[in-house]
């Protein structure tokens, strides 16, 4: 596959916030500063269009409570990521985001590495999925480039998977259209297969451009730790400003590039 070629599908993709970071702040004091509710609607107000949170088992992070006080809080889309263990289900349950993200991370994981093993969970997350189509609920599962994994990721029901973005990132700045190549692959096998595709870790002002030139028909981004990072440069509303000029570039664009 030439990875010079873009693909002719045109579709804007979103950019939905990841606010973990914004929790880790605050968690480090007690209290409430930074108050993870205001920030979320203020990165809607900035022009983000969705908010991502991932409450882990030991919620080091997003704490459960948190994820109840931003129900029915947010004018922008809300996804909530996870590993679907039964207190994890109750939660997305009572909340009802648009979306749910799926992901299989250990319990004392430093940040999800890795994609579902969607052979040997085939039958699980099936169930999983069901659950939460019913209760009218998108579903996405996180998924590496593994061509067999997304083949059976479509067969589990889900609306979308989204694909594990860590490797792209680690090998951008060496090749970049060699660090693009399994991921355009995988993105147009998921789409002959009848997937959505979202995409997230560790993208940033660096690499997202490229991503998304190379494989515009992403529904979704989800970026937290490098924008959050950014907004102590740059402030939240610019780098809000800045992420969403790297997927809809336009003339007069002001982007920072690192
Ligand atoms: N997608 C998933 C499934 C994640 O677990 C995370 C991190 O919480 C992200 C996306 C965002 O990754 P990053 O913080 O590196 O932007």
């Amino acid at each position: 596959m030439n990875s010079e070629k873009t693909e002719n599908v045109s579709s804007v993709t979103k950019l939905s916030v990841n606010i973990n970071k914004v929790a880790t702040i605050r968690n480090a004091r007690g209290g409430n500063i930074p108050d993870v509710v205001q920030v979320a609607l203020d990165c809607g107000k900035f022009g983000a269009d969705g908010i991502t949170v991932h409450p882990r088992p030991d919620e080091r992070h997003i704490r459960y409570e948190d994820v109840r006080l931003l129900r029915g809080r947010l004018a922008v889309e809300f996804n909530i990521e996870g590993n679907p263990v039964s207190r994890f289900m109750r939660l997305v349950l009572e909340v009802k985001p648009h979306q749910v993200t799926l992901v299989p991370d250990e319990a004392g994981a430093l940040t999800s590495d890795a994609g579902w093993n969607t052979v040997t969970h085939c039958s699980f997350l099936s169930d999983i999925v069901k659950g939460l189509k019913q209760s009218g609920i998108r579903t996405s599962l996180f998924t590496g480039t593994d061509l067999r994994m997304i083949e059976n990721a479509a067969k589990t029901g889900t609306d979308r998977i989204e694909l594990y973005t860590g490797p792209y990132a680690r090998q951008y700045a060496q090749d970049r259209e060699a660090a693009i190549r399994p991921f355009r692959e995988a993105a147009l096998f998921a789409l002959s297969c009848g997937l959505e595709v979202n995409a997230g870790h560790d993208l940033s002002l660096a690499n997202l451009r490229y991503f998304i030139a190379q494989i515009p028909s992403i529904k979704e981004v989800s970026i937290g730790h490098a924008l959050i990072s950014d907004a102590l440069y740059y402030g939240l509303e610019k780098t809000i400003r800045y992420y969403k000029e790297q997927i809809e570039p336009a003339a007069g664009d002001d982007v920072p590039q690192p």
